[in-house]
Parts: C-alpha cells; sequence; structure tokens
C-alpha cells in the first residue's frame, strides 16, 4: 500500500464541486485516510511551494492557493501515487486525457481544482505538512 497527497484548490470549493470530486477519487479505489478543510496562511503555502520558490508563478500560486479554503486528503491505495497523478491528468487541463478530474472540470494551469504528489517521496514530505501520525484513520 502506498500514500499520496490531495488538495482540493481553492476553485473546488468556490465551484462547489467537492463532492463530486471526491466521489471520483473514492470510484477510483482511492481510501481516504486523513482529510482537513483548512485556509493556508502564506507561511505554509510558501513551505509547501518552496520547491517552486524561482518559478515565475511562485507569487500567482501562492496567491490563488491563499485565496480560499482547500482540503488535504490522504489518499491510500497500491500505487496510490502514479494512479493519482492519472486519475487527475496533465497539470494544465488543455492537455489533460478525457474522463481526468482536471479535463472535467479545470478552466487552467493554475485553477486546475486539484494537487496529486508527484513522487512517492513528495508524498511522505507533503503529508507530513498536513498530517500527523494521530491524525489517521
Ligand atoms: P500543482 O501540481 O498543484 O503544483 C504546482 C502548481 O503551480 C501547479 O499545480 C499549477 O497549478 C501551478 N502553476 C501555475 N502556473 C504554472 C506553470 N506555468 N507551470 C506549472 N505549474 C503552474
Amino acid at each position: 500500500m502506498q500514500r499520496t497527497l490531495a488538495i482540493l484548490k481553492p476553485d473546488c470549493l468556490e465551484k462547489r464541486i467537492q463532492g463530486k470530486v471526491i466521489q471520483h477519487i473514492l470510484d477510483a479505489g482511492f481510501e481516504i485516510r486523513g482529510m482537513k478543510l483548512l485556509r493556508l496562511s502564506r507561511e505554509s503555502a510558501g513551505r509547501f511551494y518552496e520547491i517552486h520558490k524561482e518559478k515565475p508563478f511562485y507569487n500567482d500560486l501562492i496567491d490563488y492557493m491563499t485565496s480560499g479554503p482547500v482540503i488535504p486528503i490522504c489518499l491510500e491505495k497500491e500505487n496510490a501515487v502514479a494512479d493519482f497523478r492519472k486519475l487527475i491528468g496533465a497539470t494544465n487541463p488543455a492537455n489533460a486525457e478525457d474522463g481526468t478530474i482536471r479535463k472535467l472540470y479545470a478552466e487552467s494551469i493554475e485553477r486546475n481544482i486539484v494537487h496529486g504528489s508527484d513522487s512517492p517521496e513528495n508524498a511522505v514530505k507533503e503529508i507530513s505538512h498536513f498530517f500527523t501520525d494521530g491524525d489517521f484513520i
């Protein structure tokens, strides 16, 4: 079994489709081990996206990710990291395959509904950004 981190982003909650997206994730066979509703501070979002600090889109990314509440979810499944990336589709919804969450619901590369960890190592780090041992079911 492997774990990955999903974040339902502010555009997902603004559109009030968090229920649909969670159902899509459950239908694909993922177990929810932890889930929170919170608003990221600029400091917390900055630490989470530290890897992108030098990128031209960094400031916009932090503005956007702190613009409203988000739902971080710890998911578990065999091959969870790769399978979840496949389920959500390409970062830019214009390039996402039919049937993926981003193809169905996302409007742009920034407002792309959902985050998914890109490697097992990053999944461990990202899960610990939001959850501690006592949080898991
Ligand atoms: P995510 O995979 O959650 O983590 C980094 C985010 O940066 C990415 O989703 C995009 O939403 C956002 N982003 C904004 N602009 C770009 C860009 N030009 N290239 C890649 N990611 C971008």
